[in-house]
């Protein structure tokens, strides 16, 4: 049993012992070996390697004795928020993130711990974490490695014993910017970007000196409504972008378009490319007047990766309004198209439509939906646009739209086999009732959206509930993305499931939101292994071979933007504390049972209130519902329903308005709401406590109404 604790001086004392003989030359990864990684069996990049297939040609471990596959060693860790790291695998090290930006090496083949580094974020940063405290993992290069923190530093570690080497703040702290992005390494040059849209960010990918943390190079993805940043975009934000941006509250709010997942290289082109965001604040109506492309955000944009010079862009969401990023991980290919070789960038993005883009020019070659979509009937080739359906933009009125701003496709990374020429997709669907926010206001440092978020948590009929439930969906789909078509699809009983690698054998492996992970046949689909974690799991898996063994990681734990906003639609847990698996062929090492301890029932005997539960319904689904579930119907962060403080205002108020949570993300609201309101509040999680249907019945109506 490996459980780790923040003993940092005794991890520190048992890595250097161990560096002695199995890290010397730690971290030796160079642009070459990232390269090289996309076609041999090495795992040194967040995607792998530069093209991000998530291929490992692997073949070890096969559809023929997969049903061997058992556990070899485990970790487990001290956070218990959602784990989304890919680890890397160096030389016989592992290293990896947890929630909270913690950083571990081990040795990949016993599991003995070499080091660990804690960022020691402070845990209010919890608030400005849209999608839960989150890291997508390291970057390795040269003997260091990389990692972006939930307060927006980059950090540069040591490889051998994870000191800290140097470490530079890529946005300020003190405004709600945080990091979830695994950095990358080209030529040098460390990228990272950050996330933030929803409260007001304005979006940038930053190349940092490898060596000394110097900045070399930025790229704003949107205008500066101040003028030059003296930043290499902008003269094309000049000559292209800022003719598209022409009213509305950008300039207060930042425009959004922040850079928080993909990016690839194409190292014979010489070109990086990055994701961009969504707008701020998510109603283009409140943002630019409803008018306008507002480039670059929810675009694909390709730069110089020696200067971060602009090259060409591709606008997945013109004048984007729905939280439809383009973000979600690329994939680099080279496909017969039209019986030609075309180099393509890959994209399924949060708006159900499936992109493949010719990567030497940013033309658009085809785009099918891989879901059930409602806002675009399909994409126009010849303008590479959108076809929008006529009410896609909503106004005053509840518009009923798929995919849900949780996205046909997350930040989950897909996986290319050039073995099968299949693209495996973590798709999922859910509706989302889009509604103006006729009371639109800047809140600083809150969520700025422009859509009413009491629209998604009204009560509703029978009916609506289960149209709405026959509509939420998750699948693994194997697409065919030359004939844009799926070739195989496995249904699964939630929404939110992990990331996906292909290997060699004729393998695809995938976690599942209730918490198996399981081995396909690439060809077919056809279940051949599965193994419960005892925890949802998001992440991707990997894989890595050491003296002729194979062996597949991954990170284990619940979390992200699907559990943290729409808990009721997954399974009801507790948060568990994160673990990494490795598998391998006869391994029988044994995790033991997560301990589930379930709070006592609360006895709401004599508890009163002077608080008003209609109006603390509209508060809740404004200010908490975005953690705690629509209607507080969340199990994970925690259960306010069950919580032994809604007994009495002093404790309630103590967490909500003195914040002595703030150390665990549940900051003060005190600036945004009034000492009422969280009475009102209160009263409302009361009712909701005695299973009293949900006040409001007036507003909600009005909301369901407009569903269709
Ligand atoms: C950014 C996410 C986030 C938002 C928004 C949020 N919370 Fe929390 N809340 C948390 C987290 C995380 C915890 C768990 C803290 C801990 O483990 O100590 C928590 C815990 C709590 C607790 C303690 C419950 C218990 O039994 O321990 C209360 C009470 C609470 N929240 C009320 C609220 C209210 C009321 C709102 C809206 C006004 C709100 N929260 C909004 C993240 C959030």
């Amino acid at each position: 049993m490996r459980i780790i604790k923040l003993a940092l001086a005794m991890a520190l004392v048992a890595g250097l012992a161990a560096c002695q003989k199995t890290t010397a030359g730690a971290g030796n990864v160079d642009g070459a070996r990232i390269a090289a990684a996309d076609t041999n069996g090495e795992w040194v990049s967040y995607g792998k390697g530069y093209s991000e297939q998530r291929f490992s040609p692997l073949d070890k471990v096969n559809a023929t004795n997969v049903g061997q596959l058992g556990l070899a060693w485990y970790a487990q860790f001290d956070t218990d928020r959602g784990q989304e790291a890919t680890p890397l695998e160096v030389d016989g090290v592992l290293y990896t993130t947890t929630a909270w930006s913690k950083v571990f090496a081990f040795d990949a083949v016993t599991g003995k711990l070499l080091w660990s580094y804690d960022p020691k974020v402070d845990g209010k940063k919890g608030f400005d974490a849209c999608c839960d405290v989150v890291n997508r993992g390291v970057a390795v290069w040269k003997g260091k490695v990389y990692v972006g923190t939930m307060d927006a530093r980059l950090v540069a570690l040591d490889a051998k014993d994870g000191h800290v080497v140097w470490q530079t703040q890529v946005a300020d702290a003190a405004k709600p910017y945080t990091i979830t992005q695994a950095p990358r390494v080209v030529k040098d040059k460390v990228l990272i970007g950050e996330s933030g849209a929803e409260y007001g960010g304005r979006g940038y990918l930053s190349a940092y000196d490898a060596a000394s943390g110097k900045l070399v190079w930025r790229f704003y993805t949107v205008p500066n409504p101040n003028g030059a940043d003296g930043a290499v975009s902008d003269k094309v934000l000049k000559d292209k972008a800022l003719a598209t941006w022409p009213e509305g509250s950008w300039k207060m709010v930042g425009g959004g378009g922040t850079v928080w997942d993909a990016i690839a290289y194409d190292p014979a082109l010489d070109l990086i490319y990055f994701g961009t965001d969504n707008g701020t604040p998510w109603n283009q109506q409140v943002r630019s007047g409803g008018k306008g492309d507002n480039l670059f955000i929810s675009s694909i944009i390709a730069v110089k990766a020696d200067t971060g010079e602009y090259v060409w862009h591709y606008q997945v969401n013109p004048g984007e309004s729905w939280d439809y990023s383009a973000v979600q991980p690329f994939i680099l290919a080279d496909l017969t198209i039209a019986g030609k070789p075309t180099k393509v960038l890959m994209q399924a993005p949060k708006n159900g439509f499936f992109y493949v883009l010719d990567r030497t020019n940013g033309k658009l070659l085809s785009a099918k939906a891989f879901v059930p979509v409602t806002w675009a009937s399909s994409i126009d080739i010849a303008t590479g646009r959108p076809v929008e359906n006529p009410s896609a933009r909503y106004k005053s009125d509840i518009d009923l739209q798929m995919p849900a701003p949780l996205g046909a496709h997350n930040w989950h990374p897909m996986s290319f086999s050039p073995k099968t020429g299949l693209v495996y997709i973590p798709a999922q669907s859910m509706p989302f009732a889009y509604q103006a926010d006729p009371k639109f206001i800047y809140k600083p440092g809150g969520w700025n959206l422009g859509v009413s978020m009491l629209a998604n948590a009204g009560p509703m009929t029978p009916e609506q509930t289960k149209a709405l439930a026959a509509n939420i969906k998750g699948w693994l789909i194997a697409w065919d993305p030359v004939n844009q078509k799926p070739v195989w699809t496995v249904n699964r009983p939630y929404f939110w499931n992990a990331g996906v690698l292909s290997t060699g054998g004729n393998l695809v492996f995938q976690g599942a939101a209730e918490g198996q992970f399981y081995a396909y046949d690439a060809a077919n689909g056809k279940q051949l292994w599965a193994y419960a974690t005892g925890n949802g799991v998001i992440a991707a898996p990997m894989t890595y071979e050491i003296k002729g063994e194979q062996y597949v990681a991954l990170m284990v734990g619940s979390g992200g933007g699907g559990q943290v906003s729409a808990p009721s639609l997954l399974p009801a847990r507790p948060r568990l504390p994160g673990r990494l698996l490795v598998f391998k062929l006869g391994g029988a090492a044994k995790a033991p049972p997560f301990k589930i301890v379930e709070p006592p029932p609360l006895n709401l005997t004599g508890v009163k209130t002077t608080g008003d539960k209609t109006h603390g319904y509209v508060v809740f689904n404004d200010n908490c519902q975005v953690c705690h579930g629509a209607n507080a119907t969340g199990s994970w962060l925690p259960d306010l329903k069950r919580s032994i403080l809604i007994t009495t205002p002093d404790d309630f108020n103590s967490v909500v308005i003195q914040g002595v949570r703030a150390h665990n993300g549940m900051v003060s609201f005190s600036k945004f709401l009034k000492p009422q309101d969280v009475e009102d509040v209160r009263a409302f999680l009361i009712s909701q406590a005695k299973g009293e249907p949900l006040p409001g019945a007036a507003v909600a109506a009005k909301a369901a109404s407009g569903a269709k």
